[in-house]
């Protein structure tokens, strides 16, 4: 699968895991940075790039991570198309799919530790979208764009 992946310096130790992970998986991952965890940045920044090569159809879903997750999601559920969603742990990122067709995944780099991590990047790789009267609500969602 082609990903995207971004975070701020708070998440910038996870995004290296996740991303190592997700090579090691098989995947071709687009890193938008940033580029060392020392550095502050905005995190605005970095989840509007990811946001913005999913909403684009670059990449079949994206990855972003700060140091809550919250500051990121937020930011990239902006930009039109996006469905992006903070998980704490694998049943949460697995709903994410199957009940709200979520693009991006969200994580908090310094809320949830390496393993839990993957585990949450696994379930959210592994399930798919159920549709069904899913498809209704995800449509209303998206209809507040508009
Ligand atoms: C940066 O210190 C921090 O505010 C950011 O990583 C994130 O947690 C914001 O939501």
């Amino acid at each position: 699968m082609k990903l995207v992946i971004g975070s701020d310096h708070g998440g910038y130790a996870l995004k290296e895991v996740v991303k190592a992970y997700l090579l090691e998986q098989g995947h071709a991952v687009s890193d938008r940075g940033t580029d060392d965890g020392e550095t502050s940045v905005d995190y605005p920044d970095y989840g509007r790039a990811v946001a913005a090569d999913v909403a684009a159809g670059k990449y079949a879903c994206g990855i972003v991570i700060c140091g809550t997750g919250i500051g990121i999601s937020l930011a990239a559920n902006k930009v039109h198309g996006i469905r992006a969603a903070l998980c704490t742990d694998p049943y949460m990122a697995r709903m994410a799919r199957m009940h709200n067709d979520a693009n991006i995944l969200a994580l908090g780099g310094r809320v949830v530790g390496p393993g839990l991590a993957l585990a949450i990047v696994a379930a959210f790789l592994d399930s798919e979208f159920a549709g069904g009267r899913h498809a209704r609500r995800v449509d209303k969602i998206m209809a507040i764009e508009s």
